[in-house]
């Protein structure tokens, strides 16, 4: 592939090739794939975990890895994204990391001057986080490899959610047996094209083979002083109490970052279930193979 800019681009052979190259890294059954060119992290919304593994990624690929800090970028003098993304790109650099809030902004980017250039989408808006996504399915497929027969619960605020929406659909590419999203209803989904959607905690995540957290995402609420935090956490906050519901080697996992006592209590985050941290692990490997995978034709 060119660029990675959502998951709608994949066949699922793509993703099943993705996944087993990620894990064959992983598992020192190949070595790292090595790759010239230069890599610049471009984010207009904070990142800790997406960044950071990108570019650890890449210098473990043997490319130079750069990050422009926008706060002390010349747009703050003015410059549009478009001409920063020309400069750099007239510098030299093939690879942009991009995340933005404007949705499509990657996707737009590239139509118009990714002929020369790779870009990947490293969240956008409420949009997409493929990267995001195809992580969260590797580390499925080492404890379910089984996609079609289990059951995902998603818990949290799937509205704002761009993980979410990566989820759903990579969910229906792969056959995912039952998505299940769970939350209150100011938190439901705009538009599901698969899964269905309960406020029932209890029942959602009820024989779940996999839950995947979210959190309440107060940037991107229309009118954040109308949710009730403290009801929230009565009702959906995930505890080993209500994890009884799902089944026995149900796995826990949440993209990050996350907010404990909200929306996942500590005994869950640290317990036996949790595989959050492995989440964050697998975020390397994967995009190694996400990168190691750009070609120059589409
Ligand atoms: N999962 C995720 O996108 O985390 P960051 O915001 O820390 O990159």
């Amino acid at each position: 592939m060119k660029h990675l800019l959502d998951i709608e681009q994949l066949t699922q052979e793509m993703v099943r090739e993705l996944i087993n190259k990620a894990l064959s890294i992983k598992n020192n059954q190949e070595p790292i794939p090595q790759k010239a060119g230069e890599l610049v992290t471009l984010f207009y919304e904070n990142s800790t975990r997406t960044r950071m593994s990108f570019s650890l990624a890449a210098t473990r690929m043997g490319m130079t890895v750069m990050n422009l800090d926008n706060r002390f970028s010349s747009e703050q003098k003015g410059e549009s994204i478009d001409d920063t993304l020309l400069t750099l790109a007239a510098m030299g650099f093939e690879y942009f990391v991009i995340r933005h809030s404007t949705e499509g902004m990657p996707a737009a980017l590239a139509a118009k001057y990714g002929t020369n250039i790779h870009i990947l989408n490293a969240g956008d808006g409420k949009r997409g986080h493929p990267s995001q996504a195809l992580i969260d399915f590797m580390t499925i497929s080492e404890f379910k490899p089984d996609f079609t027969k289990i059951k995902i619960a998603i818990v949290g605020d799937i509205l704002h959610s761009r993980v979410a929406n990566s989820l759903m659909q990579l969910s229906e590419l792969m056959n995912v047996g039952e998505l299940v999203f769970v939350a209150p209803k100011p938190c439901w989904p705009e538009a599901n094209s698969f899964g269905r959607v309960t406020s029932s905690l209890k029942e959602g995540i009820g024989d779940a083979d996999v839950i995947i957290l979210l959190r309440i995402q107060h940037e991107r609420m229309q009118k954040p002083n109308h949710f009730d935090i403290e009801d929230y956490y009565n009702q959906y906050m995930l505890t080993n109490k209500n994890l009884a519901y799902a089944k026995k080697d149900v796995i826990v996992m949440h993209p990050g970052p996350i907010n404990r006592g909200i929306e996942i209590a500590n005994d869950v985050a640290d317990g036996a279930h949790s595989k959050i941290l492995k989440q964050v692990e697998n975020s390397v490997f994967m995009r190694i193979a996400i990168l190691s995978s750009l070609k120059q034709s589409a």
